[in-house]
């Protein structure tokens, strides 16, 4: 047992809990552990007797409590929801005034605006802090959105900046090759102090609500490369991978050029041919898009691949339905033209990734205004960069943009991303028209494009809606002759007024 306290604690012994630790005791922190199962404690602590910082296993939430240097500080890695108020619950009956609990887990943002309140009354100081980048990136390097007390995160801040993923600090680029008790030295930490109570946690939910939609698109620019090319899932990880290289260079890319080469180990045919067409999800893109909807905020294609992924899921439905609804036969194209649709494949993906990003930027600047927080979008584009799922070097571009102007209302209006649209759109248009014409469907490739139409539009067919509002339920309408927020109503033809039965 070592003599000195830890600098720091975390509850919860799961893969995310077990590598987070070890990432923090790989940079020289001592760490205090505790499970409500002891013996997952002792045996991680068995199995990992020579990290850097050290490890203290802990039995009891009292024993955890006395093994901490002060303000106290201790992460929570268990499932969101009663779990996570389970823990705090026993954490506040062994803590004391002013120390911190820092919840890693992915919590609905009002849950932790919840909790920080109800915590603050009791003196204890609440930390929600966005965890990203799966096992690998709580291991070597997690992005991290901590929202909450600023005077707390100060206690926490050295600890965040040492384990988070670093980036090259002039390209942006990650930093690799972290090691088991040799992490990356130098570089921009990705992490940065969000803003207040629940802010971590709902940008950490907006980023998962990307990442639903980043995945969707890639998965379209597959069907359409099988479906209208017939390209098999080698050739595809080939065109994945040089893509990879270029605008579109991102994690997620990556992965899926290594998905579409890998073969099954048991039929040795390409994996993916093995894998059913079914996408389960635990509720991050869900909430994104329900908050959407609350706020009033167009965010189409986040909405449009959490659909695809409930369409996706009944299965036997859609085989049924695959009997009797007939669509167009798919044309195959001419193989001297499959060079020049691959290319407009990769720029409609492109296309739609922007207009799948600017409005996750929008959510987020609707959200400080509901919630009264500061956001800085470069650098959460930058947190962004590394150690989580969505990272891309595009989103360099993003902190680029809001550089030179923190009060973009658009990312559409930037130069770059404008002047990307500008020279890509015909191909975007292209590879839509393709598949409808083909019947293949691309939910987020389409709404992608019609919220760009829509954005650009000075005049929407909304002044026939407002009238038809106007005519069944005198719901007043505006006028284009007089100034906004006054409001009309006209006479209807009476005859065609709804009718209530007698
Ligand atoms: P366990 O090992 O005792 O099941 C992820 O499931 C992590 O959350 C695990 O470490 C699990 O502990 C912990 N966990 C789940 N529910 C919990 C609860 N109600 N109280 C404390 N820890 C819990």
């Amino acid at each position: 047992m070592p003599t000195k306290q830890s600098d720091i604690g975390l509850i919860g012994l799961a893969v995310m809990g077990q590598n987070l630790a070890l990432n923090i005791a790989d940079h020289g922190f001592q760490i205090s552990v505790y499970n409500r199962t002891v013996e997952k404690t002792e045996k991680f602590v068995s199995e990992n007797p020579s990290t850097p910082g050290g490890l203290v296993a802990t039995k009891t939430l009292e024993e955890f409590a006395q093994s901490l240097a002060r303000p106290r500080k201790a992460i929570i890695l268990v499932q969101a929801g009663k779990a996570t108020d389970a823990v705090i619950d026993g954490l506040a009956a062994v803590f004391e005034q002013g120390d911190i609990i820092i919840d890693g887990g992915n919590a609905l943002w009002t849950d932790t605006i919840r909790r920080e309140k109800a915590l603050k009354e009791k003196g204890l100081l609440f930390i929600g802090s966005g965890v990203s980048g799966g096992e690998e990136g709580a291991r070597f390097g997690p992005s991290l959105m901590p929202g909450g007390d600023k005077a707390a995160f100060k206690h926490l801040e050295p600890i965040w900046k040492a384990v988070a993923a670093k980036v090259d600090k002039k390209t942006g680029k990650p930093i690799l090759g972290a090691k088991p008790g040799k992490p990356v030295k130098g570089g921009v930490p990705c992490t940065a102090y969000i803003g207040e109570n629940g802010a971590g946690h709902y940008v950490k939910m907006v980023h998962n609500g990307i990442e639903y939609g980043d995945m969707q698109m890639i998965c379209e620019a597959y069907d359409l490369m099988k479906g209208l090319l017939g390209l098999k899932p080698a050739e595809m990880g080939e065109i994945f991978s040089q893509w990879n290289k270029g605008a579109l260079d991102s994690f997620l890319i990556e992965i899926t050029a290594d998905i579409l080469k890998q073969k099954d180990p048991v039929t040795k045919k390409p994996f993916v041919d093995v894998v059913l067409d079914t996408a389960g999800q635990t509720g991050t893109g869900k909430w994104t898009s329900v908050n959407a909807l609350d706020m009033g905020v167009a965010a189409p294609t986040i909405a449009e691949s959490v659909f695809s992924r409930c369409l996706s899921a009944i299965k036997e439905e859609r085989v049924a339905a695959s009997k009797v609804l007939k669509g167009p036969k798919v044309k195959k194209i001419a193989p001297a033209q499959k060079k020049a649709l691959i290319q407009a494949i990769h720029d409609a993906l492109y296309c739609s990734k922007i207009c799948s990003y600017a409005p996750g930027f929008q959510l987020m600047r609707q959200a400080q205004v509901e919630y009264n927080w500061k956001l800085n979008f470069g650098q959460i584009a930058q947190i962004w960069r590394g150690g989580c799922i969505i990272r891309a070097a595009f989103l360099q571009k993003i902190t680029e943009a809001f550089a030179k102007n923190p009060k973009l209302a658009n990312l559409l209006l930037d130069s770059y991303f404008n002047k990307t649209i500008q020279k890509a759109q015909a191909n975007w248009r292209k590879v839509v028209s393709l598949a409808a014409e083909n019947g293949i469907p691309v939910p987020t490739f389409a709404s992608a494009l019609a919220y760009y139409d829509g954005y650009r539009s000075a005049r929407l067919p909304a002044n026939l809606l407002q009238a038809q509002r106007d005519f069944f339920g005198a719901h007043t309408y505006e006028r284009v002759d007089k100034p906004r927020d006054k409001f009309f109503h006209i006479d209807w033809p009476e005859a065609h007024r709804p009718q209530l039965e007698a």
